[in-house]
């Protein structure tokens, strides 16, 4: 029977990492993976994590089963942290939550559960977007359309572009959003642009699906997730899948969260319902241990408060990154604008290189990124920054 199948090609973010792993070059410098990095070119597990790692194994005295819908407490604490404790959907309990195996899993749920609810609608991703959306959203049964998005002459989003293609689409449809720290463009929708997206979701019927890996690394917590909280105010419905791989460092322990907002309790029973069916015919549980480290940070002020500290270190250090990397290639390619590095924000941006200059980065100078072109700012630091520059001026 499997002797059919055809070998496929590795993924080209983590077939990446793979590539780079195996190279022995002492020079290489990696971009490619969205995971961050410290100034020594480390990822580190966060002392907060430690600490809450250290209270949640001397408490625990069973492992056995949790539920398919996940940790509880870990559900109620990320609805507080996405939403805002005092958010008016929470008050009229319209949120229900399912823990996922990580961002990606939360993500599927919600696309398992659309195809349910609404086979025949189309999900609408923008373009460009995270590789992985594509799959995740639509190996359900789903079609799969994009949205413009990106102006890659400008460096910005192409928002009467977006505003436009969003305008045509039929009631029902789904469009999906980046809550902040756009992954691949770090561009990212300001405040007034949310607010201008609002009437178009309600004029039109569109559900929105917001994906929120980054909350924290953008501008901080609370201003990460405006586009959320002014959704969830104004409009019936909204899914929202949430990660702590990145802003908890707790990558591959898989710890995410999809949350829905309906707009009246006896549906939110309903499609937790749902849910629960369908997580238990996935894979039946999410893993606990991650849920539960921060479910223990979020639950303790001090922790919570060592947690803030620590992402806000990881944001300046990105922020000041990317300041430093226009510097850098303003005086090593100074033909070249890369300014609009400065004005994004999050993990990633695209250089705006070709595939040619991209693979001549890899092969001749062990220098990673994806065939995008999208970087890793967090890869870089003192130890690589002159090396990463000159390399890219040497293939422009
Ligand atoms: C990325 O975009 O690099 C990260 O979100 C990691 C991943 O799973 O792709």
């Amino acid at each position: 029977m499997f002797e059919r199948l055809d070998t496929l090609p590795a993924d080209p973010i983590l077939g990446l990492m793979a590539i780079y792993r195996a190279d022995p070059d002492a020079k290489k410098v990696d971009l490619g993976v969205g995971v961050f990095k410290d100034a020594r070119g480390e990822t580190p597990v966060l002392a907060a994590v430690r600490k809450a790692e250290a209270a949640v194994l001397a408490r625990q005295t069973s492992k056995t089963y949790v539920a398919p819908a996940g940790n509880a407490a870990f559900n109620s604490a990320m609805e507080r942290q996405v939403f805002g404790a005092n958010h008016a959907v929470l008050a009229a309990d319209r949120v229900r939550s399912i823990q996922g195996p990580g961002g990606s899993g939360a993500l599927r749920l919600g696309s398992e559960l659309i195809r349910i609810a609404s086979p025949q609608a189309t999900v609408h991703v923008s373009l460009p977007s995270w590789a992985n959306h594509v799959p995740l959203l639509s190996n359900t049964g789903l079609k799969l359309a994009r949205y413009p998005y990106y102006d890659a002459g400008k460096g910005a989003i192409d928002f009467g572009a977006m505003c436009k293609a969003l305008e045509q689409l039929p009631a029902g449809d789904v469009v999906v959003l980046h809550a902040s720290c756009h992954n691949p463009t770090g561009a990212d929708l300001s405040q007034a642009q949310w607010q201008e997206l609002l009437p178009i979701f309600r004029r039109r019927g569109l559900l929105p699906y917001i994906d929120m890996a980054y909350q924290g690394l953008g501008t901080g917590l609370d201003e990460d997730a405006y586009g959320i909280r002014l959704f969830a105010a104004e409009l019936p419905e909204l899914l929202v899948a949430a990660s702590c791989s990145k802003n908890f460092g707790l990558y591959r322990e898989r710890v995410g969260v999809l949350h829905f907002v309906v707009d009246k309790p006896a549906v939110a029973l309903a499609a937790l319902s749902q849910e629960v069916r369908i997580a238990r015919s996935l894979y039946s549980m999410p893993p606990d241990h991650g849920a539960a480290i921060v479910a223990e940070i979020l639950g303790n002020d001090a922790l919570r408060a060592s947690w803030v500290q620590e992402l806000a270190t990881m944001r300046d250090r990105i922020n000041g990154l990317r300041r430093q990397v226009v510097a850098k290639l303003g005086e090593i390619a100074p033909g070249h604008d890369f300014s609009f590095i400065a004005k994004q924000q999050g993990m990633f941006s695209l250089l705006g290189l070709t595939v040619a200059q991209v693979t001549q980065l890899r092969t001749e100078h062990h220098v990673y990124m994806t065939d995008d072109s999208r970087i890793n700012i967090a890869g870089l630091g003192e130890h690589n920054l002159d090396y990463f520059a000159q390399s890219v001026a040497q293939v422009l």
